[in-house]
């Protein structure tokens, strides 16, 4: 699959097949990809939790209110991801240029994880809706967590929904020279 169908078919999946576990060397291969990805410094202020069984159940709990994340029961494996101190450099920027660095390079990891399981056939949701305190207490972590990926099998049958975006050029915009005439 090249990086054109990885961005037109990825999709976040709410159909997780229970019953079908994530091969070890692909969550390596997955985990791989994420820790390659760049960020501001080269700081990299982020931890990747990986959570199966009986933690991961309960992890889920921590995702789900009524009517929100109750698919996530499914899914086999959570990678809680979790922000870490910024490297000098990097707050030293993030406060000069009053940017927020850490969430950027987080984007960055989660999207690096989840086209990388989608190339090896996996299905991801990034998951922004969870209790901080609850998962923190499960995964014995002081740092606040940022995002949850569930990674997993989608269940057979789970179709290729339409990309709804923003037009091209709403989206973007280009700034060019004046051409001399
Ligand atoms: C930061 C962030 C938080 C998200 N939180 C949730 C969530 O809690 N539950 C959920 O079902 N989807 C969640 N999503 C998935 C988005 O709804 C989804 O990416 C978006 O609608 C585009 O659809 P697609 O991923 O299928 O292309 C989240 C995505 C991001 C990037």
């Amino acid at each position: 699959m090249n990086f054109k169908e990885i961005c037109e078919t990825r999709q976040s999946c709410r159909k997780f097949d229970p019953l079908r576990s994530v091969e070890e060397e692909k969550l390596n291969a997955i985990l791989e990809a994420g820790r390659l990805s760049p960020s501001a410094c080269n700081g990299q202020p982020y931890h990747m939790t990986v959570c199966q069984g009986t933690a991961k159940d309960e992890i889920a709990k921590a995702t789900q209110g009524p009517g929100i994340n109750g698919f996530v029961t499914d899914a086999p494996i959570l990678i809680v991801i979790s922000e870490t101190d910024y490297v000098k450099s990097a707050a030293l920027g993030a406060k000069i240029k009053k940017n927020d660095y850490r969430s950027i390079d987080i984007g960055i990891l989660s999207a690096y994880l989840t086209a990388s399981a989608h190339e090896l056939g996996l299905s991801t949701c990034i998951l922004g809706w969870f209790s901080d305190e609850k998962i923190r207490s499960i995964c014995n972590l002081k740092d606040p967590i940022r995002l949850v990926i569930a990674l997993g099998y989608a269940k057979e049958g789970d179709v290729l929904r339409t990309k709804k975006r923003k037009d091209f050029d709403e989206l973007i915009s280009f700034l060019e020279d004046k051409k001399e005439i």
